[in-house]
């Protein structure tokens, strides 16, 4: 099969280069020269475990290839999936001018039947939305079917997500576009789920809502467990072992980030609102999740008294382990909140300063050596759970810190280990 991706950002990429690697011919194409440049020279935009291997073999035997000429790579494929970024706008719903642009460059360079297929995270409507744009703008009666077939991938775990994908939901109304999509998704054995348009949109806004509302649950159950003095780490072994409550998104910690669950949070509640219905669990997801960011920093001020001329390292920029990307990440809440309430702030992450950086500016220091944030500070705060977190030798901590204070919004310690060692540790939803 000949596919173009438009849009080379994480989720075009990954899907892009497992296409290939399952044997179609792709071209990835983005407006961005320089992205593009670079990974014809074999540069990862993104760091993405793996990804770079897939690229240099699949580049290396033709199958896979990259432009900034989004009209070639449309008259030459077959399939066109658009995977292009849809941010957050003011008003909370996605904005979908790169959508629409992709739409009407495919409308214009339309030169027989193709399969439009919208693997960005949009709201339900948006492929009714697409197939208007490109009819407007196609030349002639030319046929094309437009489909809905969402992603599902992690950052970081990304390429193992797409190539060991749990199912592929393909919504469109047309047979004959079902059994070009079926027939890419083979190699990867799945479980194809059929459903229409807008059904298959919705499924990607329910998915990520849910989980969002999960991880929120658990953090108000973590939230009573401290008044309780009950331990919500055993209470997530204690439920998830149920298969129908499942242990996955059971960690409780400083709240969600990332470019999926706040954008998609909030644009289902826009969704939801605009045709008359008030989603009040996920409201209350969303405040849960930012309330969590202020507790955080609520129990640094309580464990030190006050904040004021305090000096606090900040272990983790990135909102998660293994990507530097920092979009909606607790510590581009946490820090300016640290900062308003007198403290200076030393910040440590290993892939993730130099974009943390462009928001943070110059609220806090930056290093990359983990012992040297720690260094004569008040108390060590933990944001992310790098493995180098994990990992720390906890006693050259406590001689490091002028006292051994730690805040930790990620559960990475064992609560014995750390009495025994002397620290002052106050976690998430477990005894202090
Ligand atoms: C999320 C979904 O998991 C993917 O299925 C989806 O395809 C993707 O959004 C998307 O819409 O593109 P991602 O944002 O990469 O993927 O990150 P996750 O690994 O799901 O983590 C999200 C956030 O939840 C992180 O901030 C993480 O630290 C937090 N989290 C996750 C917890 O605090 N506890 C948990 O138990 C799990």
């Amino acid at each position: 099969m000949k596919i173009a991706v438009i849009g080379t950002g994480y989720v075009g990429l990954v899907t892009g280069t497992c296409f290939a690697e399952t044997g179609n011919r792709v071209i990835c194409c983005d407006i961005d020269e320089e992205k593009i440049e670079g990974l014809n020279l074999g540069r990862m935009p993104i760091y993405e475990p793996g990804l770079e291997t897939l690229v240099d073999k699949n580049t290396k035997q033709g199958r896979l290839r990259f432009t900034t000429n989004i009209k070639e790579a449309v008259r030459a494929s077959d399939v066109i999936f658009i995977a292009v970024g849809t941010p957050m706008s003011r008003t909370g719903n996605a904005d979908l001018s790169f959508v629409k642009e992709a739409a009407e460059t495919i409308g214009k360079h339309l030169n027989g039947y193709k399969i439009i297929v919208n693997k960005s995270t949009v709201p339900v409507g948006t492929g009714r939305l697409v197939a208007s744009i490109v009819r407007h703008h196609a030349k002639g009666n030319v046929a094309f079917d437009v489909v809905s077939n969402p992603e599902f991938l992690r950052e970081g775990e990304a390429v193992r997500d797409t190539m060991q994908m749990e199912r592929a939901v393909i919504g469109t109304d047309s047979s004959r576009a079902f059994e070009i999509m079926e027939e890419i998704h083979r190699p990867f054995r799945t479980k194809i789920i059929h459903t229409s348009i807008e059904t298959a949109e919705m499924i990607k806004y329910a998915a990520n809502a849910f989980l969002a509302t999960k991880l929120s649950f658990i953090n108000d159950i973590a939230l009573i467990c401290e008044r309780v003095g009950a331990d919500v780490d055993q209470v997530s072994e204690g439920i998830g072992a149920d298969s129908r409550i499942g242990k996955s998104f059971l960690q409780a910690g400083i709240g969600y980030g990332g470019s999926c669950f706040p954008k998609d949070t909030a644009a289902l509640h826009y969704l939801a609102k605009i045709n008359g219905f008030d989603f009040k669990m996920l409201e209350a997801a969303i405040e849960t999740n930012f309330r969590q960011r202020e507790d955080f920093v609520a129990k640094i001020e309580k464990t030190l008294g006050s904040l004021e001329g305090k000096v606090i390292s900040v272990l983790g920029l990135s909102f998660k382990p293994n990507t530097n990307d920092v979009r909606y990440a607790p510590s581009l809440d946490v820090i300016p909140m640290l900062r308003e309430k007198g403290a200076m702030v030393k910040a440590f992450d290993p892939a993730a300063i130099s974009r943390a950086k462009r928001q943070l500016g110059y609220q806090c220091s930056y290093t990359d050596d983990i012992y040297e944030a720690i260094q004569n500070t008040d108390a060590c705060a933990i944001l992310t759970d790098w493995d180098e977190v994990k990992s720390l030798d906890l006693n050259k901590v406590k001689n490091l810190l002028k006292e051994p204070v730690i805040i930790d919004g990620r559960n990475v310690f064992d609560l014995d280990v750390m009495a025994q060692l002397g620290f002052t540790y106050v976690s998430i939803g477990r005894p202090a």
